[in-house]
């Protein structure tokens, strides 16, 4: 059985950089930091994940590379026949729905890619926008087919492997997205009025925070380096142990934040020099963009290139997902790879079906107030993903010895006792009470307990 490694340090940065950058730092983070309280927000969800983010990014790079194993096998490995063994499945299964409806939001930005290269979206006026995207996205035939292609180029890379496929892309992919977003964020902030949408994005404001937005901020902390899911665990299987574990981690987490910070400078002056609301949802991004871009020399030429690293961002995040499985159901055995990557690539495009259907036949049909694609979103993103994170923090020092995380962290890396210590008391005691509390606190039990004391 041949075992799969990645070829170089810097590949496997960019490709787990490539599987958290992606649309939870480009499409996602502008439209909840509209809805949930712009730099208020911003400002929690940088907390979250230097705090809470980087200290699992790290415990999950070291139990993939301690172990050499898929997700499920892992934690097998780590505590056999135990209950912990369900991080594993947990983290392979909220992937699956993760795909399902993210291979979505990937069709649509295909389908923007056609429009732009067609011309479709020259010279409309500002609502023009909003409303041809609207129209696109209610439409099932074409969007159904996107989601389709969006899938099959998944499927593909995956079944070439992780160093063909995945480290190969990614190595051009990201530092290409990186230069493009420079040049909107130039573009957007040179706009009459972009200053509004600065500080908006900047300047806190916490009497605009909700539990709510918090318990979101939080989400998107662990979405955005997909942790808590164990894509990290199988990415860092394929690791040599001459890899510096807590640089990596760090250099992912600065890369991260720069892309949703650089999102976020690039739209919401946008939003506010054009006279729109930021708390427009999923549209936002689809309907600010090519308003940004209009007007501007070789307008139409830049937003297909945008449109291009865009969707390269979310697939080397769809890789991830995807191969999360494939990995856990061959049992890395390579022979089984192409053929399991189609069969679970199909399976999620087939689950994913309703949720594409939510914008436009489906949109009445409704789930606890949902439709199925927020039903799914916020289940994934709300709460499995942070049940996850908190399983992973609780399992870390609970059945992991010291010594051996630390002999591991220390692997590949000069990194002292300190570091490790504040790592792991951080781990072990910050991010499952800070988890817990957010839980709470949406839940309103706070305030059910305040009410019993006063
Ligand atoms: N981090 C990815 C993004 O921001 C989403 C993701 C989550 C990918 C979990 C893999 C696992 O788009």
């Amino acid at each position: 059985m041949s075992q799969e490694h990645w070829k170089s340090k810097i590949g496997f940065i960019l490709a787990a950089a490539g599987s958290a950058i992606g649309l939870g730092a480009i499409w996602k983070f502008p439209y909840i930091a509209g809805t949930g309280g712009g730099g208020a927000f911003f400002l929690i969800f940088l907390l979250f994940t230097v705090i809470l983010g980087a200290p699992l990014l790290i415990g999950e790079f070291i139990i993939g590379r301690r172990t050499k194993l898929d997700a499920v096998s892992a934690y097998q490995k780590i505590a056999p026949g135990s209950f912990w063994t369900v991080i594993g499945r947990l983290g392979v299964v909220t992937c699956f729905i993760l795909l399902s409806f993210y291979s979505v939001i990937g069709g649509w930005i295909i389908i923007y890619l056609f429009e732009a290269i067609r011309g479709s979206l020259d010279g409309l006026s500002q609502d023009g926008y909003g409303t041809l995207f609207n129209d696109i996205i209610a439409n099932p035939g074409p969007t159904l087919f996107a989601q389709f292609l969006f899938m099959l180029i998944a499927i593909l890379v995956v079944a070439k492997g992780v160093q063909k496929g995945i480290e190969v892309t990614s190595k051009i992919m990201m530092p290409a997205l990186f230069l493009l977003f420079l040049v909107l964020v130039i573009r957007s902030v040179s706009l009459d009025g972009s200053m509004e949408g600065i500080k908006f994005l900047l300047v806190p404001d916490f009497s605009k925070l909700t539990s709510e937005s918090v318990l979101f901020a939080l989400g998107q902390a662990f979405f955005t380096l997909s942790v808590g899911v164990s894509v990290m665990v199988t990415y860092a299987s394929y690791l040599p142990k001459t890899q510096h574990l807590p640089q990596a981690a760090f250099s992912i987490i600065i890369i991260n934040i720069f892309v949703a910070l650089l999102a976020g400078l690039a739209i919401f002056p946008g939003v506010f020099s054009f006279g729109l609301e930021p708390d427009a949802g999923p549209v936002l991004i689809f309907a600010v963009l090519p308003a940004v871009f209009s007007n501007m020399q070789f307008g139409t030429l830049f937003f297909i290139i945008f449109l291009l690293l865009f969707l390269f961002a979310a697939l080397t995040s769809a890789f991830s997902m995807l191969e999360i499985f494939v990995a856990a159901t061959t049992k890395k055995d390579n022979t089984k790879r192409t053929k399991r990557s189609w069969q679970l690539g199909m399976l999620i495009f087939l689950v994913g079906i309703p949720s594409c259907l939510s914008y436009g036949v489906l949109s009445d049909f409704l789930l606890f107030d949902k439709t199925i694609f927020d039903l799914f979103d916020y289940t994934v993103s709300n709460i499995l993903m942070p049940l996850g994170a908190l399983l992973i923090s609780l399992f870390i020092p609970l059945r992991m010895s010291k010594s051996m995380l630390y002999e591991e962290m220390a692997l590949g890396s000069n990194v002292g006792k300190v570091f490790f210590h504040i790592w792991y008391y951080v781990l072990k005691y910050v991010t499952p009470i800070a988890i817990i509390i957010v839980f709470l606190d949406v839940l309103g039990l706070w305030d059910f307990i305040f009410d019993l004391f006063s």
